[in-house]
């Protein structure tokens, strides 16, 4: 494994098209976690345009297969597969993973949930934003770490957005506690009080 830090001139109003340009995946095999909507559609797009196997891990069956059509249709990739995941059910990552066999070069953590308007618990009693966005790929990539590992030179990538880096981790824990059943829900804490920066 390489400590090398990635860099590139890409920006934030570079397309995943201008990203892949020129660049062939045939033969490498990727997971886009909520592949059936959103960012992770035009994700998987440009991995099938440049034919890589993609797997979407969707909630919604039917979305994905729909999706995957489409994206065969418009890249002529027949290799789109739709696979069940529940990021917030730890039964569901365990049966993909499961399922899963062979080298995974690429695993694209992009499904998530923000800013929920209530206070929503899994089964196991963590909130719903922390268990999908963070605890469930944390997750699957454990469970797919032999996968990741018989690629070779595997890549994870884990999206997510600004508002947690401009809090900072340590600072939003400070403010909201433990994302724990016991605690008071805070989705969007907008102040940051001088004392705890
Ligand atoms: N769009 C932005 O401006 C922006 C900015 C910063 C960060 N991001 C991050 O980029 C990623 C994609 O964003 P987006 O705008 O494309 O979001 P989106 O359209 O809301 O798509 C999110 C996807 O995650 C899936 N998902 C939610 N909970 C899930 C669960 N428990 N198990 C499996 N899949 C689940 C959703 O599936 P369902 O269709 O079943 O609900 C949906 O397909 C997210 O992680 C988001 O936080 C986006």
């Amino acid at each position: 494994m390489s400590n090398q830090r990635i860099t590139t001139h890409f920006g934030a109003e570079s397309t995943a098209a201008e990203v892949i340009a020129g660049i062939d995946l045939t033969g490498r095999r990727a997971i886009v976690t909520g592949g059936a909507s959103g960012i992770g559609v035009e994700t998987a797009r440009a991995l099938a345009a440049a034919n890589a196997e993609v797997t979407l891990a969707v909630r919604n069956l039917e979305a994905g297969e729909r999706v995957a059509d489409e994206i065969a249709a418009t890249t002529g990739n027949r290799q789109v597969l739709v696979a069940p995941l529940d990021l917030a059910d730890p039964a569901s990552i365990g049966a993909l993973v499961a399922r899963w066999s062979g080298p995974l070069h690429l695993l694209v953590n992009n499904a998530g949930v923000m800013r929920l308007p209530a206070l929503q618990l899994t089964p196991d009693g963590w909130e719903m934003q922390f268990a999908t966005n963070h605890l469930g790929h944390f997750a699957l990539a454990v469970g797919l770490h032999d996968a990741l590992a018989a690629a070779g030179n595997a890549r994870i990538v884990s999206l997510r957005g600004g508002g947690d880096a401009s809090l900072g981790r340590r600072r939003h824990h400070r403010q909201c506690g433990p994302p724990r059943r016991d605690r008071s829900h805070q989705p969007v804490p907008l102040h940051v009080p001088r004392g705890s920066r």
